[in-house]
């Protein structure tokens, strides 16, 4: 099994360019699935779900051509309704291919999503809004099996701001028969993404106000060209990391108005930062103050970069509060945290962090993909060299981490146990 080794305690200075965003590289790609003809997708990213995902998108008949971040994409002819678990282990990230297998078939039949690491991940928002589509759900054999004669546009209450939901109704009704009114929508910077994309391809997709999407059907989308917007949390990520090592660094080809929540708190914290269009620049030379956070939908602070900021505060002075009001099971950091020296309790929802002056190296593992950051970014400032296994974990969502964190200074290989 691979693990990282990090040699701790020096200051990453210098330069990191941000890769595209993964988590608008899924429902883009799904959405692709409602053109004929050769799309063009830049900055994708090389990470281990994206790879999956395109391999499942190629065994429903999808052709895909990838050279370096850049892939054509043609859902030209017969496209497959039914992905089968079989041959399909990682499904991350796939739930949208329910509502554009919907959009372009009226047919899905998906292994049971959902359930992870972090949480129970239901998909009952999605299926509401399905529903009222005119989709009809059933199960069986551990497949989810969706149908529908045809989507018919309907005005749908989303209970909470899902991100996915949001992005699967918003495909399915992208060229349903007249228009989709969505409420309460998440308003994540990678559903304006999947939004500008499908209008981009002929699609009549209005964001009336925050929250509130209209979607007019229409007959047909047409080929174009795309480029995915940056990946704020691992912009947050390296911030964070740069936060913590008391170092100098520059982020590149970032959007700072999709990460303010945590520049913000960054600021509170004692780091210096200075943003310009597409670069954040943060310097750090001491000890960071306390905080307390409270992750929300975006636009507050995003649940993606908790465990990372978790590990900052648990080297900051006094103590900080952290309420996870997203997933349920978002705190497992803290584990591989508290080997490390770290003091955390957590209490339901919520962890309190104490300071402490400095952690110390460990052997940790790391338990899902925001966590394993954590991991990084503390062993990057604990005395002396750690471990950190089970790494499959961060490269579902991190391209090149480890050349990445090289470049800026910091001690970390690649190894394998062998096991
Ligand atoms: C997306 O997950 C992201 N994943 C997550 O990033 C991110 O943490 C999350 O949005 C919130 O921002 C991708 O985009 C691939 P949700 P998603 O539906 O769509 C509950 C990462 O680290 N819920 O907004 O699954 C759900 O259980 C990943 O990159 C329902 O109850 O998030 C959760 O508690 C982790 N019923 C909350 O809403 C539903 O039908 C937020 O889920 C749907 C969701």
């Amino acid at each position: 099994m691979e693990y990282f080794e990090i040699e701790g305690g020096r200051p990453l200075n210098g330069i990191v360019k941000i890769s595209g965003a993964k988590n608008a590289t899924f429902p883009i790609l799904s959405a692709a699935l409602l053109i004929d003809g050769k799309t063009r997708i830049k900055k994708v990213p090389g990470v281990i779900d994206v790879i999956n995902f395109i391999n499942i998108l190629k065994g429903l008949g999808v052709k895909i051509e990838e050279n370096k971040g850049e892939i054509t994409i043609d859902a030209t002819g017969n496209i497959k309704s039914k992905i089968d678990h079989k041959k399909n282990h990682n499904l991350r990230g796939t739930q949208t291919l329910l509502g554009a297998l919907m959009g372009r078939n009226k047919e899905a039949i998906l292994p049971s999503l959902g359930g992870c690491n972090i949480g129970a991940r239901p998909i009952d928002l999605h299926l509401k809004g399905l529903k009222e589509l005119g989709t009809t759900i059933s199960w069986k054999g551990g497949y989810l099996r969706a149908k529908a004669k045809k989507l018919i546009g309907s005005s749908i209450y989303l209970d909470f701001p899902s991100v996915g939901a949001t992005e699967n109704l918003i495909i399915a009704a992208t060229k349903a028969d007249g228009t989709t009114i969505l409420e309460n929508t998440a308003r994540e910077p990678e559903i304006e993404n999947l939004i500008d994309f499908l209008n981009k391809a002929g699609a009549n997709i209005q964001t009336k106000r925050p929250g509130v999407i209209y979607i007019k059907g229409v007959k047909k989308l047409h080929p174009i060209d795309f480029t995915l917007i940056p990946d704020r949390i691992e912009a947050a990520t390296y911030l964070i990391m740069g936060a913590i090592t008391r170092g100098d660094i520059t982020i590149k080809d970032v959007r700072t108005q999709d990460f303010e929540p945590v520049i913000m708190k960054l600021k509170e914290m004692g780091a210096e930062i200075e943003t310009n269009n597409n670069e954040v620049h943060l310097f750090a030379d001491g000890r960071f103050k306390s905080v307390n956070i409270k992750t929300l939908p975006f636009p507050g602070f995003p649940t993606d970069a908790q465990p990372q900021i978790m590990s900052l505060m648990s080297v900051s002075k006094g103590t900080s509060i952290i309420t996870e009001t997203i997933f349920e099971n978002r705190f497992r950091a803290a584990e591989g945290l508290q080997k490390m020296g770290a003091s955390i309790r957590i209490e339901h929802d919520t962890a309190i962090v104490t300071g402490t002056e400095r952690l110390n190296s460990a052997n940790v593992t790391a338990t899902d993909l925001r966590g394993g950051a954590a991991l990084i970014t503390a062993a990057l400032a604990a005395k002396g060299t750690s471990k950190i296994l089970d790494i499959s974990h961060v490269d579902r969502g991190y391209e090149k981490i480890e050349e990445k964190i090289k470049k800026l200074g910091g001690h970390i290989e690649r190894k394998n146990d062998n096991i």
